[in-house]
């Protein structure tokens, strides 16, 4: 069984052996080889030998395949050295450094008619001719260009977008990317060079729509890995498209500026605005400043349609209004509106109140301390009961300056008559707090008491708090700053 095996193997390797001598597995070449249009390519061909010393090499052949036909191009040998049979006197083939080892080729400029299938064979004794093949591909770079077509819109369809993709050898992959839905035609152009030149159209049915959308050409060809892409704005000229903005749908007799705006879309841009009503001539009451019509003063003679008439290089369209004057605004759609602005009045008119009476307060304790110095006038108050209680006839130091001015105070008529009266007990105050308390307590409350049962006979009643009105509050806070 192991003895089957081996000899097996055995077998294998002298196939091998014998397959690599029948292949010329000593002559190196590359398989395939790319150059560009009009620049040099090296083929590249090395005889390696390895240790058999006794193979002689005595000449070195590049052969070319041309229509089925084998034909010598490059020839070296070591006696006579290089030869070009094909060439003539151009000098476009030459060996890079022609030794028996070495027989590297060197074309310069290429050509198209270069491409195609090399040979490359060592007259070798006694084994005989050893070759490998090589294959040359040529490259072109295209040149890459994209355009917009211009068109009007149309119910047919129309070429928006051109891609070329010139001179490329091999032809170039042209696609398209957009977010419309086109239709693509292609076509080639062979040219005598040899390179390809692409053309590629972009159709759609052209609307206004399309008019400045973006499409990208995208260009795939082998001489780059990334694909190459040129986007492109598309231009469809379209006949203006109309619209009258501005009607509120609350024209009243002698509403003043009721404007109407004429706007209009178009390519190229419009730039001349007409206007006209359906009864004829405008009326003299409106005034046209280009796509404006302005109306000063709202009367009957507005109450009729507008129209506006706009043209451009491509068409004239128009659009049309019927404006309804009516005899009296229509305010219902203002409620909203009046209730935010009452609103608004309302929360500032409580604002300034607090504020007005913090500040009085505020005033008022100033006054406690200037009133060491200057005896300014004291705040009205009935005194509180417990006052009263502690106040006696025999310690009341007399001020007669706060005494005066008592006077004209409690002596005010209106707090007069409605106590003679006789009516509901009704007095004004301001109201207190804390500081004001106590501003009373220590002005002196004993005289206050005492000057007041003089006065007023039913100050009794006053001296407990009895019903207490706010009702004239701001009236009071006026006088009170006047007084002050
Ligand atoms: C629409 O396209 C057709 C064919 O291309 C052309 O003959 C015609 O003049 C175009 N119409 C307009 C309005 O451009
Ligand atoms: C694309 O071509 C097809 C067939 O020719 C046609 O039916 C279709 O309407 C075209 N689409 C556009 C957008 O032109
Ligand atoms: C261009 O050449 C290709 C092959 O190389 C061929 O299929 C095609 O028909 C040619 N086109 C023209 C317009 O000659
Ligand atoms: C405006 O015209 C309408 C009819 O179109 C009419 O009902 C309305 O009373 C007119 N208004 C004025 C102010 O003449
Ligand atoms: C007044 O305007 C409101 C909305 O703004 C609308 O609903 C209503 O119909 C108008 N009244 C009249 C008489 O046109």
């Amino acid at each position: 069984m192991l003895l089957v095996l081996e000899r097996f193997i055995g077998v294998l390797l002298v196939l091998v052996a014998v397959c690599m001598a029948v292949h010329g597995q000593r002559v190196k070449v590359r398989d395939e080889v790319t150059g560009y249009l009009g620049q040099e390519v090296i083929l590249q061909c090395i005889f390696n030998p390895g240790a058999d010393s006794s193979i002689k090499v005595s000449q070195v052949t590049w052969v070319k395949s041309v229509n089925g036909k084998k034909v010598s191009i490059a020839v070296y040998h070591p006696t006579h050295g290089p030869s070009y049979p094909q060439e003539g006197t151009t000098g476009r083939f030459s060996f890079q450094a022609p030794t028996l080892k070495d027989a590297s080729l060197v074309i310069r400029p290429l050509k198209m008619g270069d491409e195609g299938t090399y040979t490359c064979e060592f007259a070798t004794y006694p084994n005989g001719n050893e070759e490998a093949e090589t294959k040359l591909v040529l490259l072109a770079v295209p040149k890459n260009s994209a355009q917009a077509v211009p068109v009007t819109t149309n119910y047919t369809e129309t070429t928006v977008a051109t891609c070329i993709s010139a001179d490329g050898r091999p032809p170039s992959q042209i696609t398209w990317q957009s977010s419309l839905t086109g239709n693509v035609s292609t076509s080639q152009i062979n040219n005598t060079d040899g390179t390809v030149t692409v053309v590629s159209q972009y159709n759609i049915v052209p609307s206004s729509q399309a008019d400045g959308q973006s499409v990208t050409c995208v260009i795939n060809h082998k001489t780059s890995k990334e694909p190459f892409r040129i986007p492109v704005t598309l231009s469809v000229q379209y006949p203006p498209e109309v619209t009258i903005e501005g009607y509120d749908d609350n024209w009243y007799i002698s509403r003043s500026q009721a404007d109407l705006k004429c706007i209009a879309k178009g390519n190229p841009p419009p730039t001349n605005f007409h206007w006209s009503s359906t009864d004829g001539p405008l009326p003299s009451t409106v005034e046209v400043i280009n796509n404006l019509l302005v109306v000063k003063m709202v009367d009957s003679l507005v109450n009729t349609s507008f129209i506006c008439q706009v043209t451009n290089a491509v068409g004239t369209s128009s659009s049309q209004l019927k404006v309804l004057v009516r005899g009296s605004p229509n305010n219902s759609g203002a409620g909203a509106t009046g209730g935010i602005i009452g609103g608004i009045i309302a929360t500032v008119v409580v604002i300034a109140v607090v504020v007005t009476v913090v500040l009085i307060c505020k005033q008022q304790r100033k006054n406690q301390t200037a009133r060491d110095n200057l005896d300014g006038p004291p705040a009205y108050k009935p005194p509180p009961p417990k006052l009263k209680l502690q106040s006696t006839e025999d310690d009341k130091p007399l001020d007669t300056g706060t005494e005066v001015l008592l006077k004209p105070v409690l002596l005010e008529p209106s707090s007069m008559v409605e106590n003679s009266n006789g009516g509901h007990l009704k007095y004004q105050e301001v109201p207190m707090t804390e500081d004001c308390m106590d501003f009373q307590r220590t002005s002196n409350p004993s005289m206050d008491d005492d000057y007041l049962e003089q006065i007023n006979p039913i100050y009794n009643e006053l001296s407990y708090p009895a019903t207490v009105s706010y009702q004239d509050d701001k009236e009071f806070v006026m006088s009170r700053a006047m007084y002050v």
